[in-house]
């Protein structure tokens, strides 16, 4: 059973999560106005991903007798300046989304709970690559500057992403 405390705790970052999704789903419409299709999958993507983690969160909660509670959902931004100011902001949001789970962690070290320990262990992992996935395509995107022709290149590349939901332990 949960305490009340890390029920809370979960249950904040499980919303945290969908606000994750939300703020790639307006990026992806972002890109969709500016007409790079390629950049927008690659969003809606990310907001597949954003909603596997939710449903991580909503699931735990459940399985350990705890009790989720959807919030209020922030409106995210929806103007940017270009790509690179996206991504920018895409690596920033998952540096804070990074500090957030380490601090689960930590809260799930001080009530000595080692399942939520565990579980958490997973996102602890997945944020190197959340991190990574930005932080490649941020640094692309500053070799690029102002080539429209190199950004196309990119877009066409990003078209190609896919969601494929880890398998269980993974
Ligand atoms: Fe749910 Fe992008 O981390």
């Amino acid at each position: 059973m949960l305490s009340e405390k890390m029920n809370k705790s979960l249950n904040d970052q499980f919303n945290a999560e969908l606000y994750s999704a939300y703020l790639y789903l307006s990026m992806a419409a972002y890109f969709e106005d500016t007409n790079l299709p390629g950049f927008a999958n690659w969003m809606k993507v990310q907001v597949q991903e954003e909603q596997f983690h939710a449903s991580k969160f909503y699931n735990y909660i459940n399985e350990r007798g705890g009790k989720v509670k959807l919030a209020q959902i922030d409106a995210p931004p929806a103007d940017w300046k270009s790509a690179l100011d996206i991504f920018e902001a895409t690596l920033s949001h998952e540096q804070k989304v990074t500090g957030l789970i380490n601090d689960l962690m930590f809260a799930a070290r001080d009530e000595r709970d080692n399942a939520a320990e565990i579980f958490l262990q997973w996102f602890v992992a997945e944020q190197v690559e959340e991190e990574d996935n930005a932080g490649t395509l941020l640094g692309q995107l500053k070799l690029v500057k102002d080539n429209p022709h190199a950004l196309f290149m990119i877009d066409r590349e990003l078209g190609q992403r896919v969601f494929t939901p880890p398998v269980k332990g993974e």
